[in-house]
């Protein structure tokens, strides 16, 4: 029973890695790391700087997906609404 729940757990934190690196990848391949970094300044703030000011705002990814869309405020992204949002959600973890 208990190598059971062992093993569950270790697929759980597998398939959270999975995810975390899809987004990674997802943000590459948007070009969001041009600018930005995770954990340092570049053209852009550091996503860990972003998420770190934002955390308490649950409307955020929300609203930075739709600057990033529409280009007010913020270089225009040419990605999907849907990859915007897993990047951003991707974003928020950091
Ligand atoms: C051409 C450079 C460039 C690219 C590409 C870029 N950014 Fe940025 N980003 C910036 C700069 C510069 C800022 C800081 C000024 C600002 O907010 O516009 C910024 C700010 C941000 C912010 C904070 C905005 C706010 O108002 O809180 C978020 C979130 C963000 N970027 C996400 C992304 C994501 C996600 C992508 C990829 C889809 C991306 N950026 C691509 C340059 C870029």
């Amino acid at each position: 029973m208990k190598s059971v729940l062992i093993a569950g757990l270790a697929v759980a934190s597998l398939m959270f890695g999975g995810v975390a690196h899809a987004s990674e990848a997802k943000a590459t391949e948007a070009g969001c790391i041009k600018c930005h970094a995770v954990d340092k300044k570049k053209m852009g703030p550091a996503f860990k700087d972003i998420a770190a000011k934002n955390k308490g705002n649950k409307d955020y990814v929300a609203a930075a997906v739709k600057k990033l869309q529409s280009g007010s405020g913020h270089p225009k992204s040419a990605a999907s609404e849907a990859d915007l949002k897993l990047v951003m959600d991707w974003v928020m973890t950091l």
